[in-house]
């Protein structure tokens, strides 16, 4: 099983239980720290571009937060989306909170400040 994260393409092999917050600071792709999930931040929160039913589904905690703050279907919170089970299956997650590369950066920069 591996999980690959967006925008940045990154991708890391998982088990299960693992969670997508946990995948990704793993990898340093986001820099949110797990908030205790009490209340929830919803810093986590991630678009599941691909491979859905490899995640857990939502409890009522998720659940609850996700209807109160209008997640559309395919959004999920990453601290609670674990792998449901480890084969060969990819998902596909783009992060709304992530860690761009410092080649990146440096891109980004030329591309709309130095121009
Ligand atoms: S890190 Fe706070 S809700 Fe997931």
């Amino acid at each position: 099983m591996k999980v690959t994260f967006l925008p940045l393409e990154s991708t890391t092999p998982a088990s299960e239980g693992d969670s997508l917050l946990f995948l990704a600071q793993k990898i340093g792709a986001t820099w949110v720290e797990c908030c205790g999930m009490n209340p929830l931040c919803g810093k986590c929160k991630v678009s599941v571009v691909e491979g859905e039913e490899s995640l857990t589904t939502m409890r009522n905690k998720e659940f609850d937060y996700a209807k109160e703050n209008g997640f559309l279907p395919y959004q999920r919170l990453g601290c609670l989306a674990c792998i449901q089970k480890d084969d060969e299956s990819e998902v596909w997650v783009e992060l709304e909170n992530y860690v761009l590369p410092q080649e990146g950066v440096e891109k980004w920069h030329k591309e709309n400040l130095e121009s």
